[in-house]
Formats: structure tokens, C-alpha cells, sequence
């Protein structure tokens, strides 16, 4: 978790950083109630991290993943980690939760989960910070905003409305 390079002070990345821990929660409910075998619990938390992933990787991937992509360097750190988006996506889209296989693997994947967050918020979230130019966050800033159905806008902060208000 990144507590000490000023990504906090940063609106867009603050953004981020709460979604991942929002989901980090969840997760952590989802794996309890699989642990218990509460599968009606299990389902829908699995159905609601699902959603909030799709609306988050969408701001990520086409706003600040875009912008560093255009940086020397991290094509393949971030290739990467849209690698991991898609798996998470297929195994939560295909997950079968009445079987104790399926069951591992969601736990397994919200483990990893966490793992892909700090490659995020240790590695790419202090990176960019140094890397991107004022239009770059402009860009990464408005593909976070059309992720989370708002109007694109320029400005430092930006609205926020419903789940991550
Ligand atoms: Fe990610
Ligand atoms: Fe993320």
C-alpha cells in the first residue's frame, strides 16, 4: 500500500487507490463467506466485485495505463497487468461456486488481487507521477470519469457520485 509518496494528494490515483480498497474488502468478505460455504452471500459479493472491477479497470486501462503506455519503458509492466485484468474477468465471468475447484480458485485469485494492487500502487501509481505531463493526467483524468459514467471535464478534482462516492 502506498502511504508515502504523495499518490494520496494526487485526486485521480486517490480514486483508484479507494476502489482498490473497496474491493480489497469485499474480497476479503467474499472469501470469508466461501470459507464458510455461504454461497447466496458469496455469489452476489462475487457478482458486485465483478462490476466495480469492470467500471475501474475501464477508468484504468483507458486513462492512466494509456498514458504510461506511451512512456519508454513500461509497455510490458503494464501489458502485464492487463493480462491480469483478463483472467480475473474470466475466472469471476465462468466461476462455477457450487464446486470446491471453483471455490479455490476465487480465493486463489482474491489473494492475487492483492498482489496486482500493491504492483499498482508501489510500482505504477508512484512511476506516473514523474512520468506524465499535465495533458497526459487530463486524458487519464477524463477516461476515469467516462468509466464512471460522468461527463468528461477537465480541472484537479473531480465529482464523484454513487458506490465510491
Ligand atoms: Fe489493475
Ligand atoms: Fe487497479
Amino acid at each position: 500500500m502506498c502511504f508515502y509518496c504523495g499518490c494520496r494528494e494526487i485526486p485521480l490515483l486517490r480514486d483508484y487507490i479507494a476502489e482498490h480498497e473497496r474491493v480489497t474488502d469485499l474480497g476479503a468478505d467474499l472469501t470469508k463467506a466461501l470459507r464458510q460455504d455461504d454461497l447466496p452471500t458469496a455469489t452476489h459479493l462475487l457478482a458486485d466485485i465483478a462490476a466495480k472491477l469492470e467500471d475501474h479497470w475501464r477508468g484504468e486501462e483507458g486513462g492512466l495505463f494509456t498514458a504510461m503506455r506511451e512512456e519508454d519503458g513500461y509497455a510490458e509492466y503494464i501489458d502485464k497487468l492487463i493480462e491480469e485484468h483478463r483472467e480475473l474477468r474470466d475466472l469471476m465471468a465462468t466461476a462455477d461456486l457450487a464446486t470446491n475447484r471453483d471455490r479455490e480458485l476465487i480465493i486463489a485469485a482474491m489473494d492475487e488481487l492483492t498482489d496486482h494492487i500493491a504492483k499498482e500502487e508501489d510500482g505504477l501509481f508512484p512511476a506516473s507521477l514523474t512520468a506524465l505531463t499535465g495533458d497526459q493526467w487530463e486524458r487519464a483524468m477524463s477516461a476515469w470519469q467516462r468509466a464512471h459514467g460522468h461527463d468528461a471535464r477537465s480541472g484537479q478534482e473531480h465529482v464523484r457520485h454513487g458506490e465510491f462516492g
